[in-house]
């Protein structure tokens, strides 16, 4: 019978109806003519339009004659995404309201020179440093070379690993508008430039014509012993650092690109965080960050998104020509679910099911029969061999299931985090699946509440508060209004 009516009912579930009867053959069954997966294109690192922005790009800066000294650091910019150059503005609502120091005191000794500049005979001139990662300056006593007071400058602010010492003669709001009486000018980068990158000569008319213009001299380059950029960089909340490299990742699942003015971690990890979902991984699972080097120049820092993990495998890409690859970190973002995915259920090779395993927990309401499942079976699959099905898998009854992890989530109280995965809820065709439905339940209370109806995979989403070892729970289904679900994710945000 059942035979029968598969040939005559293609690609759907078999539905046999009996009188009032509805009839479908459950997921239980291991249904041969239905298969939730489709073939999921992940792109491919756009490399070749990233290294176009960067070889395009503009992010050098110094201490302008009349910036004032002693000013934060700004927040890092994005000055592209994707290779479209964006407003210049911070990436995020989030701003540092004071000077950030670094958690590590710095003693003199910590630095060394890196080039000297002239003497302060009438004829020397000298140049500034224009270069990437400029945080900001200080104008320090000239009564000596100060050296020191810049260097402790350096040590106050977070990020700083070079200064450039110079005098600046000629400006009339350094002689006689700021209360430091000092032409002696310390600007700080975060990250080290070389004597080839001492390219501001002055020039501007300061006092009223026909006085002289601004001249530069002694400007001399002092870096951070340990090298270019910070170099242990805090690894972001809510990731782990998987490798580090001088190549960058050329992996699928590539989301987007942006240019940021300073080697920044943390701003990577939030436009990650902040990354709409796509439908590969769903969301933002890893970034790669580099520091991109013209001609030994570093000319910006490049933050690549993907929305599946990846590892230094992948870290493939050494620049090219001119454009070098350097100071490359993967980044992983942590999945407080652990096996979301279902994949370590391996109870049988191919199809099987059972009700929990160590990972995972399915309860029925009570007189329910097998309401939430965990299935092998690669047909129900969204990925890999494994998937949960909500709805009785035997078809035994109509009641809504529950799936949970067996262990309580590691989260950090007060702080938000996202629940994510993807449902499909068109196992047994329009007709049967109107009434399918799928609840996220934090701590036990409905968090998010979708009614897909007949659907393809699909990504849910709920954003919710943690307690500290929360309870996420997935319910749903309504055989034979089945809904399974996968790659279920609680992230930081
Ligand atoms: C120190 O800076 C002040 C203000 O620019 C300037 O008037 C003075 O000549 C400088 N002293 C030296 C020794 O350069």
């Amino acid at each position: 019978m059942r035979s029968l009516c598969r040939v005559l009912v293609v690609g759907l579930a078999v539905i046999v109806a009996t009188g009032a009867v509805v009839e479908v053959v459950p997921p239980s069954k291991g249904n041969p003519s239905y298969a939730t997966r489709k073939g999921l294109v992940a792109p491919q690192t756009d490399i070749s339009s990233i290294v176009s922005v960067v070889r395009n790009v503009n992010q050098k800066g110094g201490a302008a004659p009349d910036d004032l000294p002693n000013q934060e650091v700004a927040e890092t910019i994005v000055t592209a995404v994707d290779g479209r150059v964006t407003e210049s503005g911070p990436s995020s609502s989030e701003k540092s309201s004071e000077l950030k120091t670094p958690a590590i005191r710095r003693a003199l000794e910590d630095y060394r020179v890196l080039f000297w500049g002239t003497g302060v005979q009438s004829e020397d001139r000298d140049a500034s440093v224009e270069g990437t990662a400029y945080l900001t300056h200080t104008l320090v006593p000239n009564t000596t070379y100060n050296v020191e007071a810049c260097l402790d400058y350096c040590s106050s602010v977070e990020g700083c690993v070079f200064a450039n010492l110079y005098y600046e003669f000629n400006n009339y709001w350094l002689d006689f508008e700021t209360p430091d009486k000092s032409n002696l000018k310390c600007a700080l980068y975060g990250d080290v430039h070389g004597e080839e990158e001492k390219t501001n000569y002055g020039g501007q008319q300061s006092y009223l014509a026909p006085a002289p213009l601004i001249y530069i001299q002694q400007s001399s380059g002092f870096v951070l012993d340990g090298g270019a950029v910070d170099p242990q960089p805090e690894t972001p909340e809510g990731y782990a650092l998987v490798f580090e490299s001088d190549k960058a990742t050329e992996a699928p699942a590539y989301m987007e690109f942006f240019l940021l003015d300073k080697y920044d971690v943390d701003t990577c990890a939030r436009e990650c965080n902040q990354h709409a979902p796509d439908s590969i991984g769903g969301v933002c699972q890893f970034f790669n960050i580099w520091r991109a080097v013209i001609d030994g120049v570093p000319v910006t820092y490049v933050c690549v998104l993907f929305s599946l993990p990846t590892d230094e495998a992948t870290a493939i890409y050494p620049g090219e020509d001119d454009v070098q690859v350097t100071l490359s970190r993967g980044y992983m973002r942590q999945n407080l679910v652990i096996d979301g995915g279902f994949e370590a259920y391996d109870g049988c090779l191919d199809f099987c099911y059972e009700e929990a395993y160590e990972h995972w927990i399915g309860t029925s309401p009570a007189g329910g029969k097998d309401d939430a499942t965990i299935f092998r079976a690669a047909m129900y699959a969204r990925t890999a061999q494994t998937v949960g099905l909500l709805g009785s898998a035997t078809g035994a009854d109509s009641f809504a299931g529950t799936l949970t992890p067996a262990n309580t989530l590691t989260t950090i109280e007060g702080r938000v985090y996202k629940v994510a995965l993807f449902q499909n809820s068109a196992y047994s065709g329009p007709t049967f699946q109107k009434d399918s439905f799928l609840e996220i339940l934090w701590n036990g209370e409905v968090v998010k509440t979708v009614r897909p109806g007949y659907s393809d995979w699909a990504f849910v989403e709920a954003e919710v508060v943690a307690e500290g070892d929360d309870v996420v729970e997935i319910r749903g289904g309504k055989a034979p209004a089945w809904t399974f679900v996968d790659d279920i994710g609680v992230w930081l945000l």
